[in-house]
């Protein structure tokens, strides 16, 4: 077992460590606080190739590894989990969804824009809508409906909490085609947003991650060609769970970065603040703190590169995904508390950068999958 990492994935981790420090750090907290989508910092992505890491470089991709794209999710969220979320999406739930299951039209039309990330100098990137007012973690549960009219499907219904919902161009909608076949009758179609009958709703005034565009989508008749649909009909909710297994490695990745942040900052801190006459580090207390931050940082993400290599080795990874995610995320949520915890009272206000980490923490928790769903998905693998 090599716990190395080559010659390039070391370049890319450098190459995102340096553009989160260049070009997410100014202003991070700004954006944070107004709500501002990092529309440059995105493109930026874009030209670096992080848009379509590891999308063939035949349809616009940088043809990295799923390691490479780990470890660029762990440098950007350790300083801006709003722009990492944006990358995440783009990279696993959409192109990574159309380059697996995408007809060869729909790759050269979509996935090729979408996998560079811009489109006649324009930022492009897509966004997954499968939840809605009434299905979160019972996905099954659809009421969004894509009814069957021939050579086109009218689409009808709302979405929700989708990242990227104002900023995207293209949006993978999952919806019900026929009920009574259940999960069997959900279809997955790519759908262009300023297509006649799209409305976007407000954006989410959130806790975290509060630069990144949630929004909800409403659809009300509109017409989706047959040729927009991915795969053989009813291949719809197969697709989102193929496609949320790889998602989760990104989200994984991401709480990484937040934990590995607000760990580097705590570091820091206990070695200038002092207090009883030494500096924080030499006491016990924060010593043990720092010690089991350090511990679960490393478990969660040899989690994460495992996730990644059975990905790229051709193995499934559904079980390791779950895995990665919900012990990077929780390890994420209490590593941000503990950092803040050292911090004291500088750790409560923004400056220190650590409160908005423990808010951007959450969220890992929840979206593409709870730490519930991720439960249900581990225990169904080990029971079965
Ligand atoms: N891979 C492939 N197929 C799968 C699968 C997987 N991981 N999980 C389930 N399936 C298949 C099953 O085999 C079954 O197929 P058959 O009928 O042919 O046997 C079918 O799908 C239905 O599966 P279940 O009966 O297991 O479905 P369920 O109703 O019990 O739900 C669940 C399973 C795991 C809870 C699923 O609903 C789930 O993952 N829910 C969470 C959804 C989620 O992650 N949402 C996140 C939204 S996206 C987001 O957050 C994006 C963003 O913007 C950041």
């Amino acid at each position: 077992m090599d716990f190395n990492l080559h010659e390039e994935q070391r370049m890319i981790q450098k190459a995102a460590s340096d553009f989160a420090q260049q070009e997410c750090l100014p202003g991070v907290i700004e954006r944070d606080e107004k709500m501002l989508f990092p529309r440059q910092q995105v493109l930026k992505l874009a030209q670096l190739g992080f848009m379509g890491m590891m999308v063939h470089p035949n349809y616009g991709g940088a043809g990295m590894d799923t390691i490479s794209y780990v470890l660029a999710m762990e440098e950007i969220s350790k300083i801006d989990a709003s722009t990492s979320v944006c990358m995440s999406v783009n990279n696993s739930l959409v192109c990574w969804g159309l380059e697996a299951y995408g007809s060869e039209q729909q790759k050269q039309q979509y996935l090729t824009p979408l996998a560079q990330g811009q489109k006649n100098g324009d930022l492009y990137i897509g966004a997954f809508l499968l939840s809605e007012p009434e299905a979160g973690s019972d996905a099954t549960s659809q009421q969004t409906t894509a009814k069957d009219m021939g050579d086109y499907y009218l689409l009808n219904g709302t979405k929700n909490w989708i990242t990227n919902g104002s900023s995207a161009s293209v949006y993978l909608v999952m919806a019900q085609t026929d009920a009574a076949k259940g999960s069997h009758g959900i279809n997955a179609f790519i759908v262009e947003k300023n297509w006649p009958g799209i409305t976007v709703g407000a954006k989410e005034n959130k806790l975290g991650i509060r630069a990144s565009d949630t929004h909800s989508i409403m659809f009300a008749d509109v017409r989706v060609p047959k040729e927009n649909r991915i795969g053989e009909d009813g291949f719809g909710f197969k697709f989102a769970m193929h496609t949320l297994a790889g998602g989760r490695i990104g989200i994984a990745s991401q709480a990484l970065g937040i934990a590995g942040g607000a760990y580097q900052l705590a570091l820091a801190y206990s070695k200038q603040r002092r207090a009883f006459g030494k500096e924080i580090m030499h006491h016990q207390a924060i010593q043990f703190k720092l010690a089991d931050m350090a511990t679960r940082i490393e478990a969660a993400r040899l989690l994460c590169f495992k996730a990644a290599y059975e990905k790229d080795n051709g193995q499934d990874y559904t079980l390791s995904s779950s895995m990665a995610k919900v012990f990077a995320s929780e390890t994420a949520m209490w590593v941000t508390t503990e950092a803040l915890q050292i911090h004291g009272g500088y750790g409560y206000v923004k400056e220190y950068h650590v409160e908005r980490l423990m808010r951007d923490a959450k969220i890992t928790q929840i979206y593409e999958g709870t730490s519930e769903v991720q439960r249900i998905v581990i225990s169904r693998a080990i029971l079965k």
